[in-house]
């Protein structure tokens, strides 16, 4: 019989789901509660939250976190999925359950800024070290696992950076010392690459970007395909009391089943506009996986079908920092914060050298892009009209 491929968005819009009785209606229920009632003493008795067999308590637990979990593992292609409060607090979650005193984590140097703050800080505090290794180079990331190494993050691309790692490199340099990975997939969003089927252990999704889609709710989620794994997260889950809103989770939910046709919308507008950056002489690399010449090209063509819509350039390091901000801040449509995964475009000056060790790769001054999904016409003409300004 031929193989069906997976196909993970009719699977989240055809999804199980067990209404109430006599009420049939394609979204699922919203379920809040923090109490939640026994029948009887030996039920209280028998019904563990580590076992999330039934329910226990809300913050282990509702039929609507449950729902949404599911549907998260079921767009990443992982068994298991525990959600949390935000993309940063999934990754904590992570830290936590795999990692205790004496032990070391070893991250990409291009990795999410507060990631890496987290290692230098709390889990420094904690008696656990660290170590950067370059993204870029999988005998680096080789040489650096010793003994005291229990984990490796992984990210591809580095949001900023854009650099695309050889991930089966990595993951092989990893699996080869029997060190579990963990995968920064908020890019991927489970649509441009396979995280499982590529090898890792972990794939931790920041649901504020595309899963959200409308720039108004913070969450995350920690997906897994091995059982124990799950249940070391599940634990971290409980004992560190990080529950998500009903509310919220709702709004997910609502989300979910666009996310495809929104990345997608995303992925075109960003390549039409990093190809128009490319044609800029003030613009000296455009940092876009998908576009030959970018760091990475290659590894990105040979493990993703798709692209976010996230792109950064290099401007000429000719430019004083003054007429980058003069450019930044002239632009219209294009709004100044973080995060990407909404629907307003975004863009955010970065100082590069405090954010990676080895920047004489990436020389001039980094501007990135989030592209939403206004109009690509008229977010080129801002640019357009921005660029200008330089002279
Ligand atoms: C690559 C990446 N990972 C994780 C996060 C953290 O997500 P959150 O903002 O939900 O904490 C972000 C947020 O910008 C991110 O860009």
């Amino acid at each position: 019989m031929a193989r069906v491929p997976h196909d993970p968005i009719t699977g989240l819009i055809h999804h199980p789901y067990q209404p109430p009785a006599n009420w049939d209606a394609v979204p699922p229920g919203v379920y809040k509660a923090s109490t939640v009632i026994f029948p009887d003493v030996a039920s209280l008795r028998a019904r563990s939250w580590k076992s999330r067999e039934g329910y226990t308590y809300g913050l282990h637990g509702t039929p609507t976190t449950f729902t949404l979990e599911e549907r998260l593992a079921t767009l990443e292609g992982g068994n298991h999925c525990v959600l949390a409060p935000s993309g940063l607090g999934a990754i904590m979650m992570v830290n936590v359950a795999l990692l205790k005193q004496g032990d070391e984590v070893l991250l990409p140097d291009n990795v999410y800024g507060p990631s890496k703050d987290m290692a230098r800080t709390l889990l420094a505090d904690w008696g656990i070290t660290h170590q950067l290794y370059d993204p870029m180079d999988a005998a680096d990331l080789a040489r650096r696992i010793g003994p005291a190494t229990r984990l490796v993050w992984l990210e591809a691309p580095g949001s900023v950076t854009m650099e695309f790692p050889d991930l089966r490199g990595l993951i092989q340099a990893a699996s080869d010392k029997g060190v579990p990975t963990a995968l920064d997939n908020t890019w991927g969003a489970g649509l441009a690459l396979p995280a499982f089927e590529l090898g890792v252990d972990i794939s931790m999704h920041a649901l504020t970007k595309y899963p959200s889609g409308g720039a108004d709710v913070l969450m995350g989620s920690v997906v897994t395909r091995d059982l124990d794994l799950h249940h070391r997260i599940l634990m971290a889950h409980g004992r560190l009391g990080i529950g998500v809103a009903a509310n919220d989770v709702e709004t997910l939910l609502r989300s979910l089943p666009t996310i495809a046709l929104r990345y997608h919308a995303h992925d075109a507008s960003a390549r039409q506009l990093a190809h128009f950056m490319g044609r800029q002489t003030v613009v000296k690399q455009v940092l876009h996986p998908a576009l030959p010449g970018s760091p990475g090209h290659a590894h990105w063509a040979a493990t993703c079908t798709a692209a976010a819509g996230l792109f950064s350039v290099m401007l000429d390091p000719a430019l004083s920092t003054a007429q980058v901000d003069a450019f930044v801040d002239g632009l219209r449509l294009f709004k100044l914060g973080y995060s990407w995964g909404g629907p307003t475009s975004l863009v955010v000056p970065y100082d590069l050298p405090s954010m990676r060790a080895d920047v004489s790769r990436l020389p001039g001054h980094l501007v990135r892009f989030s592209i939403g999904l206004e109009a690509v016409d008229a977010l080129q003409a801002d640019l357009a009209q921005a660029l200008a300004r330089l002279g």
